[in-house]
């Protein structure tokens, strides 16, 4: 099999020759060819690239003049390449080049993508602050909800990852945002995931060129791959379930209370679990549809963790009410209102992430 690795670049001329001295030590029992995507860069990293094609065989440069942008840069080295099993990787050396022969192995041995990643163990980030850490996990966490195949990684947002080239033949990926491993695992046809711990490494030359932007771009990346996968749809569902089950508990409350005379606060109790075992019902065989175990055993199992994943948001919406009335003096129903959004994230992703939580997935 042959291996095409693809780095895009833009002001890495003082990086490129390292890379490329790097992978041709590391390499040398490897098939393989080194793909330079250049967005014209203004310090001419294209032109040392090109110099070291004369002189290295595996190096092949694409100097693009008219566009800019990290994730197009991919897809047209993907679109060059000869090789069967496709990498990505960053020029500036913070993607080890010597890991590259073990997510070689990894291909060879079945996987369909081998992901670089940072957050198993043995992998580990060099010299981010503590801030750029927790949002580095706050985007994963959110790639996580909102893009469930992405599960089958610790690192989605990792930009050192290998796959079969035949994972995204036949695949449109359509790269609004520059996070490509996320767009191809929501879209590729993958049947076993891996992950090799890297060191994400310290950039030693030049600048990082992904500003502020990229956030915003991210999030409407997000967005987009949910609705085309379909998770914003099931959001929907489980919202409108929700609103169901505001209604069956008032109906009971008011059945049990009025018409059976029970006293109001005893009717309550009954009331509150029967809407809590009518939404579980229907998000069972309706949100969730897709994603559950047969057997009554499972079934049972699936109940008890929506029950106990209600627990929680009684209080939950209380506290979240309290604290916007009493420190933010907000207006009670709108303070109710946002401790109902938060209850409702909550059982969302809770139950996303546990009760039918995906399991197609092989890691
Ligand atoms: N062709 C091209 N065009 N390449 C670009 C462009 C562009 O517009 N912008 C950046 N690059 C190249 C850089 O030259 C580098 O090789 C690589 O893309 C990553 O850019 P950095 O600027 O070094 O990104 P980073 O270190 O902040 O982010 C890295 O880590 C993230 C994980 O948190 C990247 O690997 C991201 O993809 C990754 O998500
Ligand atoms: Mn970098």
């Amino acid at each position: 099999m042959k291996l095409s690795i693809i780095v895009p670049t833009y002001n890495e001329k003082d990086n490129i020759p390292v890379l490329v001295k790097e992978l041709d030590a590391a390499l040398h029992d490897i098939d393989f060819e080194l793909i330079i995507v250049d967005d014209d860069s203004p310090d001419r990293t294209w032109e040392v690239a090109e110099n070291l094609a004369s002189t290295h065989p595996f190096v092949r440069v694409i100097r693009r003049r008219n566009e800019r942008d990290l994730s197009t840069a991919v897809l047209t080295g993907f679109e060059r390449s000869t090789g069967e099993v496709l990498a990505v990787m960053d020029a500036d050396l913070q993607h080890p080049p010597e890991k590259v022969s073990a997510m070689f192995k990894r291909i060879r041995n079945g996987a369909d993508v081998v992901v670089g990643s940072r957050y198993v163990e043995g992998g580990e980030i060099e010299e981010w602050s503590v801030i750029r850490k927790l949002y580095s996990k706050g985007a994963t966490l959110l790639a996580h909800i909102f893009v469930p195949k992405s599960r089958v990684t610790k690192d989605p947002l990792s930009g050192f990852f290998m796959i079969k080239k035949t994972v995204v033949d036949d695949v449109e990926l359509t790269p609004t945002g520059y996070k490509i491993l996320l767009e191809i695992l929501a879209k590729g046809k993958i049947n076993k995931a891996e992950e090799e711990p890297i060191i994400f490494r310290k950039r030693e030359r030049g600048k990082s060129s992904l500003g502020v932007g990229v956030f915003v771009k991210y999030i409407r990346h997000l967005l987009h791959l949910s609705w085309e996968t379909g998770e914003i749809r099931r959001m929907a569902q489980f919202a409108a379930v929700g609103v169901s089950g505001v209604l069956v508990n008032l109906g009971i409350l008011w059945a049990l209370t009025d018409y059976a005379g029970i006293y109001y606060l005893l009717s309550a109790v009954a009331s509150i679990e029967a809407s809590i075992v009518s939404n579980f019902v229907l998000n069972d065989v309706w949100t969730f549809r897709d994603r559950k175990e047969s057997g009554v055993t499972q079934w049972m199992k699936r109940l008890g963790k929506f029950n106990l994943i209600s627990l929680p948001a009684f209080p939950m919406q209380l506290v979240v009410m309290g604290i916007l009335k009493e420190f933010f003096g907000m207006y009670y129903l709108l303070a109710a209102l946002m401790g109902i959004l938060v209850v409702f994230i909550w059982n969302f992703v809770a139950n996303s992430l546990w009760t039918w939580r995906e399991m197609n997935l092989k890691t």
